[in-house]
């Protein structure tokens, strides 16, 4: 018997105990396992117990296989296998019985659960569906509405709610092989056998065409819920075999798929980004009150992460009014978070006694572990305030700057601590944005570092080390392809068939709805701090800042790319920008060209991955995986495609450096291929090899 599943007879009943940490994944040890005792079991037993050792039941199939060549028994087997015992089998399952791990209890006779389990089927965010019967079995318990929607959603189900919907049968607390072992000798006592879920009726029908094209809208280009669902309607058709084949047949579309690929990817190197190997062994310094210099949108998002982490907050503005309008931002997000039972009405009432204030002087900041500054975008700005902080803060306190664009360096260079400045970047809503960059300066002290990642961690966000440059990791790679779509509207492209074909490709929102969204000013402001220095070589679109000039700023005044109508969601295409775009191009000469959906998204999409290989090149960002994860969490980047990185490397390499080049025959200033891209292609090396530890 293998040692991921522990034998041990209890009376009549055999326990088969897994023990694969840290999640009792079903690795092939664990499922060899569970064939081994179940015949030992049946040879000696009268009922079999499945439990998990650790912190969990099964937390789905070995994710670390996939790709692998699958090796015997595989997983629907084992279930099938586990079903058609002759002796009862029961689950008794505590922390999360996930994916392959509901299958396997679906596939045993009797459930119970302790009161805080969880279970789900989350495949999809693996970019596959349940493939060892959880199409088949789960719909036969639930029904076919409910097993939609649990299925497609992924969501994790309460132990509460899963036994009101007949996925467990119990729920009792207490140790959880000791309730499993007593529930199994119930079953025993009341002289109850095998219950196999595949032999219940088949579910009745629902419209699973109208089911199907709701997915597909959702999924913006991810195939995983909508195949999830044919595999479903198959249970209401066939059999338990022939709807296992169906389901096996639907599974194996997606495992072959690029998509599970890119969703695979997403899920390690989120786990990966915030482990660097440089900080192993180096601890951060103390962390507890926070001190934030500015109350606007941002501050005050930047305020409400620290203080529903629990961390001790003093907001600082310029003077008394200031910082009783940042206070009164920070309040309603706070109620927003009561309103929505995101936070309970005694921990609010808590914040608000003792772990808040606004105050209008940094001598308030003299005892904060950490302050960040999330004032004005100038130089000068912050540089009066680091050196007010430099006066004022405790030593060894942790300096920050939320600057989205500005040199670090020179930021920390103008303190007489430089050592313990860094940049924390936050994505607006602060509160909200999963995505972090840490910005490491030339003389940032490892221990400063390491505390940027913890502060990244209590807020449970995704924290990404990034070196300093204009924009970072993110606004860098967003200014590149920004400047690509601009490019093809003015050789023809309209705003609205690039927004269209970008989230045809996955994106949440297009690059023109974001702008409206964010504030067509912004990009203004970056234009004119730019122009000094810009290279007459570069192309830029003047019409842009024709809106701006005419004081259409996006949402924010009812007009920009699109023209919003108050109280309707969204917008309608704005004509006038048209009218512009179309003068500019007489103005310049050009004739416009037309450009397919494809023809969109490949240059966009080239232009990203070029320059986030620079990035990566020159050690902005340490690795390509770091690239993924600030797109894919900061900039709404499609996760079935894993990130723009990984993405590249599912399309191939040598086909995007040709297409660089080819579009470089227009414009080689702005098309200058990537010398890392260049010597990957040359080495037969993808991007992913350099996060493996490869060097090209
Ligand atoms: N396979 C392999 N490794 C896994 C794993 C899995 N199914 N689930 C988690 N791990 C690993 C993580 O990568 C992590 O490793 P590192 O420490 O090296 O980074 C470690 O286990 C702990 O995981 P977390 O940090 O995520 O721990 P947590 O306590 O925050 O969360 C969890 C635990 C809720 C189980 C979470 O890990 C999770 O959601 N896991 C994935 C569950 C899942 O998707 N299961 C379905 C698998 S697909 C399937 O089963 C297919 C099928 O039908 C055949």
């Amino acid at each position: 018997m293998s040692d991921a599943i522990e034998y041990e007879l209890k009376g009549d009943i055999a326990v088969l105990r897994a023990n694969n940490p840290p999640v009792n994944a079903l690795g092939h040890a664990v499922r060899t396992g569970l064939i081994a005792g179940l015949e030992r079991a049946e040879a000696e037993a009268k009922a079999v117990l499945i439990v998990g050792a650790g912190h969990t039941y099964f937390a789905g199939a070995d994710i670390k296989e996939f790709g692998k060549p699958l090796r015997e028994p595989g997983l629907p087997g084992v279930c099938t296998r586990i079903e058609n015992s002759p002796l009862p089998v029961i689950s008794a399952i505590h922390g999360t019985a996930l994916g392959g791990g509901l299958e396997v209890a679906l596939g045993t006779h009797y459930r119970i659960a302790v009161p805080s389990a969880k279970v789900g089927l989350p495949e999809v965010h693996l970019g596959i569906l349940p493939g060892a019967g959880g199409t088949q079995r789960l719909p036969r318990v639930i029904g076919a509405e409910k097993a939609i929607e649990i299925i497609t959603s992924g969501r994790h189900v309460g132990a509460a709610e899963a036994l009101e919907l007949g996925i467990l049968d119990e729920v009792e607390e207490g140790d959880v092989e000791t309730i499993g072992l007593a529930y199994a000798q119930r079953i025993l006592d009341a002289g109850l056998g095998p219950r196999p879920v595949g032999q219940m009726p088949r579910p009745t029908p629902v419209d699973f065409d109208s089911a199907y094209v709701a997915a597909m809208k959702r999924g913006r280009g991810q195939i995983a819920p909508a195949t999830a669902i044919r595999s479903i309607e198959g249970a209401c058709h066939y059999d338990i075999t022939e709807g296992l084949e169906h389901e096996r047949a639907l599974f194996m579309t997606l495992f072959n798929s690029p998509q599970r690929e890119g969703m695979v990817h997403a899920f390690f190197n989120e786990r990966a980004v915030s482990k660097l190997p440089e900080l192993k062994g180096v601890e951060p310094r103390a962390l507890k009150t926070i001190g934030v210099i500015g109350g606007g949108t941002m501050g005050a998002g930047i305020a409400v992460a620290a203080l529903l982490a629990g961390l001790d907050v003093t907001m600082v503005e310029r003077d008394a009014e200031a910082a009783k309008a940042g206070a009164a931002r920070v309040n309603v997000i706070l109620q927003g978070s009561v309103k929505r039972g995101k936070l309970s009405q005694s921990k609010y009432d808590a914040i608000m006694a003792s772990g808040f204030r606004a105050l209008d002087s940094c001598d308030a900041l003299s005892e904060a572990d950490m302050v960040i500054e999330a004032a004005f975008e100038e130089m000068g700005v912050k540089k009066a305030i680091f050196a007010e902080l430099d006066r004022v803060c405790k030593k060894g306190a942790v300096l920050a700057s939320n600057t989205s664009y500005l040199d670090v360096n020179e930021i920390a260079a103008s303190i007489s601590r430089p050592r313990d400045v860094l940049g924390l970047h936050f994505f607006s809503p602060a509160h909200v944005m999963k995505l972090l960059e840490v910005v490491v300066a030339d003389e940032t002290a490892p221990d400063v570092v390491a505390t940027g990642f913890a502060l990244g961690k209590a807020l449970r966000k995704i924290a990404v080390r990034s070196g300093v440059c204009d924009g970072f990791i993110g606004n860098r790679i967003l200014k590149t392809y920004r400047s690509c779509a601009d490019h093809m509207i003015m050789d023809g492209a309209s705003p609205y068939e690039i927004d269209k074909a970008m989230t045809d490709f996955g994106f949440a929102m297009g690059p023109y709805e974001v702008a409206d969204l964010a504030g067509l000013d912004i990009g203004w402001a970056t234009r004119k701090r730019l122009a000094p220095t810009r290279d007459v070589r570069e192309r830029v679109a003047r019409y842009a800042d024709k809106m701006c000039e005419a004081g259409n700023f996006g949402q924010k005044t009812g007009k920009g790319y699109y023209v919003y109508e108050a109280g309707k969601r969204g917008g309608t295409p704005n004509p006038e920008v048209i009218a512009l775009i179309e003068a500019e191009r007489a103005d310049l000469g050009v004739t416009a060209q037309d450009f397919t959906h494809e023809d969109i998204q490949r240059r966009y999409m080239c232009a990203m991955v070029n320059e986030a290989a620079m990035v990566v090149d020159e050690g902005i960002a340490r690795r390509p995986l770091d690239v993924d994860m600030v797109l894919l969490f900061g900039y709404g980047f499609p996760r079935h495609w894993g990130g723009p990185l990984k993405w590249a490397d599912l399309q191939g390499l040598d086909g995007i450096l040709a297409d660089i080049k080819r579009y470089a025959m227009a414009d080689d200033f702005f098309w200058q291929p990537s010398a890392l891209l260049e010597r990957l292609v040359a080495a037969g090396k993808t991007f992913d090899d350099l996060n493996k530890g490869d060097t090209v």
